[in-house]
């Protein structure tokens, strides 16, 4: 038996790469093809680097190979992963936090968008790609993060480091998370004034066994009010997310929170937007799209401020289950689901990439007044 290498790249192009809608040869996935008699080697380059992403190329690759061309191929597939090693590094002038990268806020205008919902699902699929992260639930109005990871009934323990009594974080599918919602009882709505939420939030980041951790994500109360302003300028941000539908009321929010980030004082780069609830699909009718919210309204938002749409997440029924029993829809193997959460990660990486080095250090601007807070709102 002698295998033809077109014939093998006839087959490897029935093979489509997760969230790019090509074929691995046309995305140039496939870096090179040998043959030699009934053997072949193919070479692959992924961006994906968890185990399972790998075995599941070269599965397809042999299934493929014994299907279209010879069922008796010797496959060796060679697998190279071209993502982030290690996570973008930013070094914080003025507060550093030990051993954590960086700090991305996410954020909305408008109340009930997804922000939390994006939030987990962003964590869960970093943690997929092999970093380490960390949750901040600053939701100082309704923090929903607990319930989104099944740990509402538990509470973060006191742990000493170098002599130092710190708070320790809850620990769901690997991600440590720290909310507000752990220090509250349920349903008593928390508002704080401005200067006391970002001293509780000073202290869940600064105060707080983090460990070393590549990412922290911090989901934001709603809106572009004070206390946002406060808290934001608590924070050394690396970075901020926009979430939105395509709904009017929520772009003119998804506006205000763009500004809110871009204004001199506080200078955090917007990484993109994420729209949500882009449109409704029935599970098992996924090519079937509803614009319920509108059509497109976010992507036409991102290209009028000049910043990336980072995904466009459906309205689906198992987003909202996931998030209500507490298992995050990113958890799924394979499904469509999973891949939008995953193209919205890897795009949101990549803007940091290149923001981190583009720009310098973003630092915390200490605000201890409401007065200050209104000085620098403008
Ligand atoms: N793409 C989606 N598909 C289905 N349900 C969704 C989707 N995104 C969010 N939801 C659901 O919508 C509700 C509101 O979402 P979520 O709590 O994430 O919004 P939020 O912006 O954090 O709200 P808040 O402003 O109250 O903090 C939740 O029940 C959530 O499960
Ligand atoms: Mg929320």
């Amino acid at each position: 038996m002698k295998l033809e290498k077109q014939a093998i790249l006839n087959a490897l192009k029935t093979i489509s790469v997760p969230g790019e809608g090509e074929d691995m040869v046309t995305s140039g996935a496939v870096t090179n093809v040998v043959t030699f008699g009934d053997e072949v080697i193919v070479d692959i380059t992924i961006k994906n680097p968890s185990l399972q992403a790998k075995k599941k190329a070269e599965v397809e690759i042999m299934k493929a190979i014994h299907a279209e061309v010879h069922m008796k191929a010797q496959v060796k597939v060679n697998i190279k992963v071209d993502a982030p090693e290690k996570a973008p590094k930013n070094e914080i002038k003025g507060k550093p936090i030990p051993g954590i990268q960086n700090i991305i806020a996410v954020a909305s205008g408008k109340g009930g968008v997804g922000k939390s919902t994006i939030t987990a699902n962003l964590a869960v699929s970093l943690q997929k790609m092999g970093f380490k992260v960390g949750i901040l639930d600053a939701d100082i109005y309704g923090p929903s993060i607990p319930i989104m990871f099944d740990v509402q009934d538990e509470k973060p323990l006191s742990v000493k480091v170098d002599g130092k009594q710190k708070m320790k974080p809850v620990e769901s599918y690997g991600i440590k998370i720290l909310s507000i919602g752990f220090f509250t009882k349920p349903d008593q709505a928390v508002v704080w004034r401005g200067p006391m939420a970002s001293k509780a939030l000073n202290q869940m980041i600064f105060d707080a066994a983090w460990g070393a951790l590549d990412f922290l994500l911090v989901d934001l109360p709603p809106g572009t009010g004070d206390i946002h302003l406060s808290i934001v300028q608590a924070m050394p941000l690396t970075g901020a997310v926009v979430v939105s539908t395509p709904q009017k009321v929520a772009l003119a929010d998804a506006k205000k929170g763009v500004a809110m980030f871009q204004q001199d004082s506080i200078n955090v780069p917007v990484l993109g937007i994420v729209e949500n609830m882009a449109w409704f699909t029935p599970e098992e009718l996924p090519e079937n799209k509803y614009y319920i919210f509108g059509k497109e309204g976010a992507s036409n938002l991102a290209e009028d401020l000049g910043v990336r749409l980072l995904a466009q997440i459906p309205l689906v029924q198992s987003i909202r289950e996931g998030g209500d029993v507490g298992h995050p829809a990113a958890l799924q193997k394979d499904t469509i689901l999973a891949e939008a959460f995953e193209t919205m990660t890897r795009n949101s990486v990549e803007e940091l990439v290149k923001r981190n080095d583009s720009l310098p250090p973003t630092e915390a601007v200490k605000i201890t007044t409401m007065a200050g807070c209104a000085a620098v709102k403008k």
